[in-house]
């Protein structure tokens, strides 16, 4: 895309490196694209669960409960907002957490829970919120997919998103952003990005230094147009896989119920999923189990996870397999991607 290097010379030349017009463009953008009031652009989208979370008045003493079938960094930026996280199951087929796997982690000490839009699904955020606990949507992995008709990030407290290279609406480099619609949470995480202050001369908290940088910014808005017609390439991929018989042969993913997943990752199941896994890779077919160890039994999570009891967490771990997902994966494509889990299998 020529308009990329257009932008990124124009960026250069401009002086203005960090929250500069590119940045507050980008936000109102993003937030226009969502359909909520507030975005505030971060250095990655692990920062943005921790400045999100303090922004909502979580912190020290309290519990925030988060699913453990979801990529480390969720949980890992719950420790430094002062809380502790208190892991929950998930749904075996949406892989998402559910009301009742939310209330069965849920204490008085509980201030906030963290969804997670798992591989583009859409957690039920607005069924766990009915719970009465606020929620923050850790839409990382869900730009481009909708529920009942809004995106994903658009419900809950607030949300996150991570513009992490791979992502569904990847930068080059790091970024990512929190988006919300209380004016006060928006005010609050704007502080905390940077230092705690909003003039550079007082400051009312120990923040951070975290921004998202003028150059991504300005790169994303070039982006950021393209991001439907690319989910709508994932949904397309996903009925290539249904046309070609993929059902017949291993567990497919279930949307949440309403929803329409740009589905980041294409991750079916299978009970000797390791070995399909090694089968495909013979044939040069990348498929890959990402979350092997779920995140209450990584050792620096023992303390919060070692009374979890999560079988289907457990489950998951060892029987999920993403297999090829792209905008541009095509009906050959899905194809060959079933024919070989068919050998495989046999
Ligand atoms: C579900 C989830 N949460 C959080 C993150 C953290 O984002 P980042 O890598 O931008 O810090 C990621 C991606 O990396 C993710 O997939």
């Amino acid at each position: 895309m020529p308009q990329l290097r257009e932008r990124a010379a124009a960026v250069l030349e401009s002086g203005a490196y960090i929250l500069g017009p590119e940045v507050a463009a980008f936000e109102e953008e993003w937030a226009r694209h969502l359909g909520v009031r507030h975005a505030v652009g971060v250095a990655n989208g692990t920062d943005a669960i921790t400045i999100a979370l303090r922004a909502m008045g979580v912190g020290p003493g309290d519990e925030v409960v988060v699913p453990s079938f979801t990529f480390y960094a969720t949980a890992e930026a719950i420790p430094p907002t002062g809380a502790r996280p208190v892991f929950c199951d998930v749904d075996p087929e949406t892989f998402c957490v559910t009301p009742e796997t939310v209330r069965a982690a849920l204490t008085p000490r509980t201030r906030a829970v963290v969804t997670v839009d798992l591989f583009g699904n859409v957690a039920p955020v607005d069924e766990v919120e009915a719970l009465g606990v606020p929620v923050l949507s850790d839409s990382a992995q869900a730009a481009g997919s909708r529920r009942h008709g809004r995106r994903a990030g658009a419900s809950g407290a607030a949300a996150t998103f991570s513009f992490f290279p791979s992502k569904n609406l990847g930068g080059f480099g790091d970024g990512g952003a929190i988006v919300t619609g209380d004016d006060a949470i928006a005010e609050r995480a704007r502080s905390l990005r940077f230092h705690g202050s909003a003039d550079k001369v007082t400051y009312d908290d120990v923040g951070y230094n975290s921004r998202l940088d003028e150059l991504q910014a300005a790169l994303l808005r070039v982006l950021l147009p393209h991001l439907d017609a690319w989910s709508d390439g994932r949904r397309a991929a996903e009925r290539h896989y249904a046309e070609a018989g993929l059902a017949e042969l291993v567990a497919l993913p279930r949307p949440t119920e309403g929803a329409e997943p740009a589905w980041h990752l294409y991750v079916v199941r299978h009970p000797r999923a390791p070995e399909l896994e090694e089968a495909l890779a013979r044939v040069g077919i990348g498929a890959r189990g990402y979350y092997r160890t779920p995140v209450h039994r990584q050792a620096p999570m023992r303390e919060h996870g070692a009374a979890a009891r999560l079988p289907v967490t457990d489950e998951l771990a060892a029987t999920h397999l993403a297999i090829p997902m792209s905008p541009v994966l095509d009906r050959l494509d899905a194809i060959q991607v079933v024919s070989a889990i068919r050998e495989a299998r046999a």
